[in-house]
């Protein structure tokens, strides 16, 4: 029990830390090109939030989220997604109060109590965006672009965009009407849960994992929200799909495309790979600001899986840049190169080198063996000869070529080999 640690969650080990550091990495970089800033907000919240920011009938709030009492007896929630989070922060911080759009990403962890699987956890990671307060169909293709973008830039191929509308306050009401008229005849042919779906929010059967739910969806000809959006919502859609063209976004437009999640209107996607499933997915949420208790103000983001992309990019044989080699192993030959080590080390590392050595007193012969074993690029050799001249011997571990090189000169020297 002590050395378990709790059913869904993972170590990430240095080998791991490296290709999640350029994951975030190429994240930031795609964020921040399309000038968006980071926000960082707390990883529990009040339990409320979630229960209606997300919706009290998805299977997120229902059934996965992680709810404790504290000390006092409040109700907080990990958070088992970003936006909602975002939102309140939103609104408390009063951001709304700029003129300006608000473009805000994040990464870190969520909490859903999950089946763990393959690619589904208890404690997993999103990169994800928001952005507030403009609800042009434009800003949707935008945002869609740049989920991708982040995608392809990793280096993963063969994605899709699943594209949906869901439509708004003024069609949903009509849809979920003609659902039940279609639905109700055939109601103990659902499973359970659809069951209570069809009274609370009968969108969320086409979401159902059971295919004999989706059997009677066909055999009641139920419509899609697609099918009876209004012309509002038909004119978004239209122009979003523009912009995507636009921009040379493909995408397949999935009319049974339902989110876990209760607050999109109108645009909803996600991300899949083939033989993979959904690496990322999002949406637009014009009536969310307005529910947690904020002015009426539009909005749109994503989130992306950050253990799930890693495991795409595994199984698609992405190469991802190695670093955390050392540039300069320092090896010691006797006790005047120990003490000449403490300053080729000093000046190495305020130089901007990553610089490591032995601490453990090992020969000559196993220091060089342990810096070959960290595939540093150079191993600096320090014996009584360089401590009296005040040089390095250094050696290039891949083409075996040694120079020795004054100390003041060894910046200068490892700049002009590139390093
Ligand atoms: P979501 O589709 O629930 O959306 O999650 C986004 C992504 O998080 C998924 O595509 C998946 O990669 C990853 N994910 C979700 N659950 C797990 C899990 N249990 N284990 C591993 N990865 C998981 C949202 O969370 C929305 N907040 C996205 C959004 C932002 N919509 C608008 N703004």
């Amino acid at each position: 029990m002590l050395t378990q640690r709790p059913r869904g969650t993972s170590d990430l080990l240095p080998q791991d830390t490296v290709l999640w550091q350029h994951l975030e990495e190429v994240a930031r970089e795609c964020f921040e090109r399309y000038n968006y800033d980071e926000i960082r907000v707390p990883v529990f919240e009040h339990t409320e939030l979630f229960a209606r920011g997300v919706g009290e009938t998805t299977d997120i709030v229902s059934k996965e989220m992680y709810t404790f009492s504290d000390r006092a007896g409040r109700s907080v929630t990990l958070r088992p997604e970003g936006t909602a989070g975002v939102i309140r922060a939103y609104v408390e911080n009063k951001l709304y109060g700029s003129p300006d759009v608000s473009k805000l990403y994040y990464i870190g962890p969520m909490f859903r109590y999950e089946k763990p699987q393959k690619g589904r956890y208890r404690q997993f990671h999103q990169y994800g965006c928001e952005v507030l307060k403009a609800e042009s169909p434009a800003l949707d293709a935008e945002v869609i672009a740049l989920n991708v973008d982040i995608i392809a830039q990793l280096g993963a191929k063969g994605l899709t965009v699943e594209l949906n509308s869901v439509g708004c306050p003024v069609c949903r009401p009509l849809h979920k009407d003609a659902m039940i008229a279609a639905l109700t005849p055939y109601r103990d042919d659902l499973c359970r849960d659809c069951q209570e779906r069809l009274e609370r929010n009968p969108l969320r059967i086409f979401d159902c994992k059971n295919e004999h739910c989706h059997e009677v969806l066909a055999k009641a000809a139920a419509p899609t929200i697609l099918d009876m959006q209004c012309d509002e919502c038909n004119g978004h859609f239209a122009a979003v799909k523009q912009s995507l063209a636009a921009m040379n976004v493909a995408y397949v437009v999935n009319p049974l495309l339902v989110r876990g999640l209760d607050y999109y209107t109108r645009t909803a996607w996600e991300v899949t790979a083939p033989g993979f499933g959904t690496v990322a997915g999002g949406g637009r949420y014009n009536a969310l600001v307005a529910q947690v208790g904020g002015p009426e103000t539009p909005g749109i983001g994503f989130a992306g899986g950050v253990e799930r992309l890693l495991l795409l990019l595994r199984e698609q044989n992405v190469e991802v840049p190695v670093t955390g080699r050392p540039d300069v192993y320092v090896a010691v030959a006797d006790a005047s190169g120990d003490n000449f080590a403490v300053p080729v080390l000093q000046q190495l590392r305020r130089s901007g080198y990553r610089a490591d050595r032995d601490y453990q007193g090992r020969s000559l012969k196993t220091q060089l063996k342990a810096a070959d074993r960290v595939h540093a690029t150079f191993v600096a050799i320090l014996g009584e000869a360089e401590a009296s001249t005040g040089s390095v011997t250094l050696k290039h571990l891949d083409s075996g070529k040694q120079d020795t090189v004054p100390l003041a000169q060894l910046t200068e020297f490892l700049k002009q080999r590139g390093v």
